[in-house]
């Protein structure tokens, strides 16, 4: 009877055991590291990543997230991926300092076997000259573990010059019958600093508008850098400069006080003009000191990257590209919201 007994307690004491141990959260690992922790777009996105993730737990289900910032230096971010590898992440979210590095990390990356996702920039496809091909990349299509998620920075470009062709003198101010703008870039080793560059201007050529370019500067998508650009500019060309078109919203910001110490009005003697749709740009749109921004949807797309980000934890097949859209932002968009 005893015996029984104490059989009877040690199979209840098993069962116990592996009811505990089938109850316990299974805990997955995401390393994330951003190109820079400074950059005002990327805060939000970075945010929004974590966020997210949060969200989706369960008492099952568990991310556990070590975010990293790389400051803008691609050896940082090497050593970043190192020991994301060496700590056995589950998978990788990585916003890359210098695309022309994708190469060499995916493999690393690959050869480790850790699924990976690529957010906001976009590693490209070259010819044996170095010039950029309108085509996917290898390192993205030939690993089934591997995507990018992003937005296509030529709409974006092209909203931000469909703005100004919209208003009712189509940007000529001084009625010369041309739209003198100056250009104040992002990084250019960067796809969306190239492409909102080309696209704002082609989408007013394309407008049948004329245009003159006054000065063409990299600001590095940085606020100080686009307000020391703009102010520059506005000091060297005066009221020739009839557009401000700034690669992203934060170097706007910047040229937005350039504009307001130079004594300069937007909507009456100049328009400026983002991308990103940052809070502080939406609200200087509304006290009508910013002409336009596009929406660059850091909601949407960092939702888009972790979910795919899970999928690959679940083991589920992905696709290579993930696009998000851009939205116009103008005043009557924002007064309607
Ligand atoms: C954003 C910029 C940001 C950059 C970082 C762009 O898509 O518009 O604001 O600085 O991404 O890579």
């Amino acid at each position: 009877m005893k015996k029984t007994l104490a059989i009877l307690l040690a199979a209840l004491m098993l069962i116990g055991m592996f009811s505990f141990a089938s109850a316990e959260a299974k805990t997955y690992k995401v390393g994330v590291s951003i190109y820079q922790y400074t950059d005002n777009f990327m805060t939000l996105y970075r945010n929004e990543i974590e966020n997210y993730f949060k969200s989706l737990e369960t008492d099952d289900v568990k991310y556990e997230i070590t975010m990293a910032d790389a400051k803008n230096d691609m050896a940082e971010q090497t050593n970043q991926v190192r020991n994301f590898i060496t700590q056995g992440m589950d998978v990788i979210i990585l916003n890359l300092v210098q695309t022309s590095s994708a190469d060499a990390v995916i493999d690393e990356i690959v050869a480790a076997d850790i699924p990976l996702v690529l957010i906001n920039r976009e590693p490209l496809a070259y010819d044996a000259d170095g010039n950029t091909l309108d085509e996917s990349y290898a390192g993205i299509l030939n690993n089934a573990k591997v995507c990018y998620v992003g937005a296509d920075a030529r709409q974006s470009g092209t909203f931000q010059g469909e703005m100004v062709a919209a208003l009712d003198n189509h940007g000529d101010i001084n009625g010369d019958g041309k739209v003198s703008y100056i250009m104040i870039e992002g990084d250019p080793e960067n796809i969306d600093a190239q492409y909102r560059t080309e696209f704002s201007v082609k989408a007013l050529t394309d407008a049948g508008i004329e245009v003159e370019c006054l000065d063409d500067q990299v600001g590095n998508w940085d606020q100080t850098k686009g307000q020391e650009l703009c102010a520059n500019a506005l000091s060297n060309y005066g009221d020739k400069i009839e557009v401000v078109f700034c690669n992203n919203d934060g170097m706007a910001l910047g040229a937005a006080t350039a504009i307001q110490t130079a004594g300069r009005k937007v909507g009456e003697d100049i328009y400026l003009l983002g991308v990103d749709a940052l809070p502080e740009a939406i609200d200087l749109i509304k006290e009508g000191d910013m002409t336009g921004t596009v929406l660059n949807d850091h909601i949407g797309q960092s939702h888009t990257a972790v979910d795919v980000a899970v999928k690959l934890l679940n083991g589920e097949d992905i696709e290579n590209y993930y696009w998000v859209d851009y939205v116009k932002v103008d005043k009557a968009y924002v007064d309607a919201q």
